[in-house]
């Protein structure tokens, strides 16, 4: 079988407000903020083949037929908590989206990933979901959300993180074959905590100064 896209979003800009997220003195509201401007970035890859359908609108010169998308259509599906981070950015891009929403917590012994919550919009077979997550570690709360988004059959799901460890994708591609992913960064390994290097830390503390 062939290996999904992995989209590594090199864009300058987004790059730049990594490296400024990544740094360790960088205050728990600068770090919100960045988060939102990359999120906000990212969006433009991420719909960047959404499809569109042709409007007949009136220009104060003219009738024509003009591109729209429907963003109704799209779910943002959030594995909480640090996905949360993620959304608002987001939904500036595509204000109409649906949000889904997956609570997740990593077993600190196994590193396994633990459901505790799990809401969809309905008619999920109508939608594309796009589920988001800043940092695909281990990939195993990325495998648990995608297995159970897919129980409600919606047409397209994609990934996004900010920072990808290789075990997360080589995870990922295993259980998901069908799923691309888009990050910012594919950084070198996990450390035995399962935690990104050099990556940023814990994106949920930082994003929430809980730590
Ligand atoms: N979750 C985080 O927030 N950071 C990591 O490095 C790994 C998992």
């Amino acid at each position: 079988m062939t290996s999904p896209a992995v989209h590594v979003i090199g864009h300058p800009l987004v790059q730049h407000k990594l490296t400024l997220m990544r740094r360790k003195d960088r205050s728990t509201s600068g770090f919100r903020r960045l988060l939102h401007e990359i999120s906000m970035l990212m969006a433009y890859e991420v719909t960047r083949d959404m499809p569109t359908q042709l409007v007949e609108i009136e220009t104060p010169l003219e009738k024509m037929r003009s591109p729209v998308i429907d963003g109704k259509k799209t779910v943002f599906v959030v594995i909480m908590r640090a996905g949360s981070g993620f959304l608002d950015g987001m939904l500036e891009v595509v204000p109409g989206a649906r949000v889904g929403h997956v609570g997740l917590y990593r077993d600190p012994k196994t590193l396994g990933a633990v459901e505790y919550y799990f809401k969809m919009p309905q008619d999920m077979s109508e939608r594309d979901a796009i589920v988001l997550d800043p940092m695909l570690a281990t990939g195993n709360s990325a495998v648990a959300a995608v297995d159970r988004l897919k129980e409600t059959k919606p047409k397209s799901i994609r990934f996004v993180s900010l920072v990808a460890a290789p075990e997360g994708i080589a995870n990922m591609q295993r259980h998901h074959p069908d799923v691309p992913i888009y990050t910012a960064a594919i950084d070198r390994e996990l450390n035995d905590h399962g935690y990104i290097v050099p990556g940023l830390g814990d994106a949920g503390d930082r994003l929430f100064g809980t730590k």
